[in-house]
């Protein structure tokens, strides 16, 4: 008889044959800049992840370099928004501001900007409406305005997460042509009309007014195919890293690509995920460091290079209390 009990025995030799290590710098951690002053406030649907204004974000920065979380994924909420989201490409505006702000302060963060109009819009939704619908091309010109503000300003990965068609190449022309040959795109490239996004559309205060994103988003009552192709595509035209997004109901895709794909791979473990183990720990129904690791381990085996999470800050913690 095979006895696969004899390498389960003790603690030691479960850690001999185990070959998943958890390493902070693969984690990319959300942060809500919004504009004004004196704002640190906590988010209803996401307790423990906080709205900045950018005069209370030096404790937060000092916080996550010392944990050694550099990878920060910024995502602005503007005071003013209007049809066309013009404060989204305002060389000046929240998210372009914060950038400057956070380079300035320290150099060592990598900072990876969210190209997208939903916080910007005045109807929510990720681009510019003609007749009730995202016009595709319309938005394209908008967001190279966004991809070459963001890159002005000092990002240094550009993360578009619009799902217009086309966008891929498109920025990464305009950033080609004006001297950002060298700046990586991280492409939401398998977006999916989730229902998993709930909570960060109160925390970016960017649900769409009238409708859904069905008509841009992917449908996930479809098998792989679009994911590949879609993937495949983008990296022809210029993606860097390809993002699968929500990250837990779609393991199979992820996993699907990792074999036909070189190219890293990040999974985004959205606000949805991050709320129902956060309300599941808050009752006591579940522990929520054994929860996320296992949710991490099972990533790993699906093969993820990069994973961003709201958790992060906890991983650092457990990481450095040497419980992970
Ligand atoms: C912007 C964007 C969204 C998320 C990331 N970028 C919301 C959406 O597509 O509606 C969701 C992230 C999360 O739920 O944590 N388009």
């Amino acid at each position: 008889m095979k006895r696969y009990r004899r390498l389960r025995k003790n603690q030691n030799i479960r850690n001999l044959v185990s070959n998943f290590k958890i390493n902070i710098n693969n984690f990319i951690y959300p942060l809500f800049i919004e504009e004004g002053e004196n704002i640190k406030e906590e988010i209803k649907s996401m307790p423990g992840q906080y709205r900045f204004s950018i005069d209370k974000l030096n404790d937060e920065l000092d916080e996550l370099y010392a944990l050694g979380v550099k990878n920060l994924l910024l995502f602005g909420i503007p005071k003013h928004k209007n049809s066309c989201g013009s404060e989204a490409y305002n060389d000046n505006g929240i998210i372009q501001q914060a950038i400057k702000y956070i380079k300035k302060y320290n150099p060592n963060f990598l900072i990876i900007s969210d190209v997208c109009m939903c916080e910007y819009t005045s109807h929510g939704h990720c681009g510019i409406l003609e007749n009730d619908d995202v016009n595709n091309d319309e938005t394209l010109k908008k967001l190279g305005e966004i991809a070459l503000s963001h890159a002005k300003a000092g990002a240094d990965i550009i993360a578009p997460s619009d799902m217009m068609d086309g966008r891929i190449g498109y920025i990464r022309e305009i950033l080609d042509n004006n001297g950002y040959k060298d700046i990586p795109i991280m492409a939401y490239s398998v977006k999916y009309a989730s229902n998993f996004y709930g909570p960060f559309r109160d925390a970016a205060d960017s649900a769409p007014s009238f409708g859904d994103r069905k008509t841009y988003q992917m449908d996930y009552k479809r098998d792989s195919r679009e994911a590949i192709d879609i993937a495949l595509n983008d990296i022809k035209n210029g993606a860097d890293i390809i993002m699968v997004k929500p990250a837990i109901a779609y393991l199979d895709i992820i996993s699907k690509l990792r074999e036909k794909i070189y190219t890293p791979i990040a999974a985004y473990c959205v606000s949805g995920e991050y709320s129902m183990i956060k309300a599941a720990a808050m009752n006591g129904w579940l522990n929520e460091k054994n929860i996320v690791i296992e949710k991490i381990n099972s990533l790993q085996r699906a093969g993820v290079d990069i994973i961003i999470s709201y958790h992060t800050k906890d991983i650092a913690k457990w990481i450095m209390d040497g419980e992970i």
